[in-house]
């Protein structure tokens, strides 16, 4: 149930993920009649003229929506009731501003789309001027902090001003499709739950592959780098919900009870054996999508000598009972040969062939949650070779929902916000989700400092780092190419 009449206050109103992001799935959502009246204030540094403002929005807006969704009428609906207001967050006078662009309800949304030491101040700032009412919530982008400490700090602080029942701490991968039927596929039918341990499978792969580079984030992104940008959440996240337990309820701290059981049980990794576990690495010029690209240090508004990670790739134990041995291997990458994002279940060997085995390495049962490019579930499972003999080859059983073709998915944004309006926090990170993802981190940052590990390079437009592919072949495993 959403209460209308509702605000949207977007901090980092024009910013990178406001264009291509969260303008465009609030358009979606008030396209398909879901979001309640009231006024959607982008807040800037830079003043501008209604009109000016309307341009802004056609230019860098529109692109972004899904084709076929733009509509002369609703788009003009829609950015009608987006405003622009300047303000410095560090300037408690300005946000007194803030008031008379507000519809007069008291339910509100603050979206804080900023770099994350600016939370406390624009927490501090909104509640000194009287604009927190108790059915005010607040939305912080990821990354939240640098290291354990900062984002200790951040949650303290930022606690001070909202209840934890107020904020809403967002992961935008948990908002995709798949991420969700995955919970489905698990938690709604017998076949799979009995299966999922380390009696049965083998090891599980998550890989977030980008052929994009650092585009014009540079800013951002060379202070921040893949482990933190990527890895500290996404994969994280991504890994909580393929290993957590079942919870006992579709309830909100049922299922973050379990993802934090998962986080507190990563097997920790540090010190000189790092290597073994983790690897590091930065792009060098190659060729993308038929084009040549610039190496990381090339990009403009990147440090010549920087040394931040674009790619990291892990391999991670999970110590409970459930997955004692069993390895997870996750990686992210910018430049990589391919966008994708998979999450791929391998199941053991069978213990004893009768068959004779054309291809024994591709017999093992698989099953592939894509979420990106396309959306989909698929099971790999053996089949008989048409024809004399009885040869065995491997087959596909797509598990795609029947829906998925008819139906528009929601990018993960809509998804999110609407869960946002409506007050259901099940798909967002509660305050000790972050601190445990942190706690992991911090002594793989801090190692990687103090051995001064420099990334290792990978050329543009490959599958990463030669180290990536070694860290999986010590074990006799190999990387799933996307399918
Ligand atoms: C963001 C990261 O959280 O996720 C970006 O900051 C990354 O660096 C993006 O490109 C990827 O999201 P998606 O949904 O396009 O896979």
């Amino acid at each position: 149930q959403i209460h209308s009449p509702f605000d949207l206050v977007l901090f980092g109103g024009l910013g990178d993920l406001a264009r291509r992001k969260l303008l465009p799935a609030l358009y979606m959502l008030d396209l398909d009649q879901r979001l309640p009246d009231g006024h959607i204030v982008l807040i800037s540094r830079r003043q501008m003229a209604a009109d000016e403002l309307q341009e802004q929005l056609r230019q860098q807006v529109q692109p972004h929506l899904p084709p076929t969704a733009y509509d002369v009428s609703s788009w003009q609906r829609f950015t009608q009731r987006v405003r622009l207001q300047t303000l410095d967050a560090g300037d408690a006078a300005s946000y007194q501003h803030l008031v008379a662009q507000l519809s007069g309800g008291d339910n509100r949304v603050f979206y804080l789309a900023t770099g994350s030491d600016l939370y406390t101040q624009i927490s501090q700032g909104l509640y000194a001027a009287g604009l927190i009412t108790p059915n005010s919530k607040v939305v912080l982008e990821k990354p939240i902090g640098h290291d354990l400490s900062s984002a200790n700090a951040i949650n303290t602080a930022v606690a001070e001003f909202f209840d934890e029942s107020q904020i809403y701490r967002i992961d935008h991968y948990l908002g995709k499709e798949t991420v969700q039927n995955l919970m489905v596929l698990r938690f709604a039918n017998s076949l799979f739950e009995h299966q999922w341990n380390h009696k049965y499978i083998d090891h599980i792969q998550i890989s977030i592959t980008e052929s994009l580079g650092v585009e014009s984030r540079a800013g951002f992104y060379d202070h921040v780098g893949a482990t933190r940008d990527m890895f500290q959440n996404h994969l994280l996240q991504l890994l909580c919900i393929t290993a957590m337990e079942p919870p006992a309820r579709l309830e909100p701290d049922a299922v973050r009870d379990e993802k934090v059981k998962v986080l507190r049980a990563l097997r920790p990794v540090s010190g000189a054996a790092i290597g073994d576990h983790l690897v590091r690495g930065q792009y060098d010029a190659g060729v993308s999508a038929g084009r040549p690209v610039p190496g990381y240090r090339e990009e403009p508004g990147i440090a010549a000598h920087s040394y931040t990670e674009t790619f990291v790739a892990a391999k991670v134990h999970i110590d409970n009972w459930r997955w004692a041995g069993v390895p997870f291997y996750l990686r992210t990458g910018k430049r990589l040969a391919e966008r994708a994002c998979e999450i791929v279940v391998h199941f053991k060997e069978i213990p004893h062939s009768i068959f004779p085995l054309q291809h024994k390495s591709t017999m093992a049962n698989k099953l592939v949650f894509r979420l990106q490019p396309d959306e989909g579930i698929r099971l790999m499972l053996c089949e008989k070779k048409v024809g004399p003999g009885m040869s065995v080859r491997p087959m596909n059983l797509s598990l795609n929902p029947a829906n998925l073709k008819q139906t528009r998915v929601p990018e993960a944004y809509e998804r999110l916000l609407f869960d946002v309006l409506s007050g259901n926090a099940t798909l967002f990170l509660r305050n000790d989700e972050l601190t445990e993802a942190w706690r992991w981190i911090d002594p793989v940052l801090r190692s990687w400092k103090e051995l001064e590990q420099r990334p290792e390079p990978y050329t543009a437009g490959s599958w990463g780092p030669a180290a990536a592919t070694l860290l999986l072949a010590k074990d006799g495993r190999l990387w799933d190419e996307s399918s």
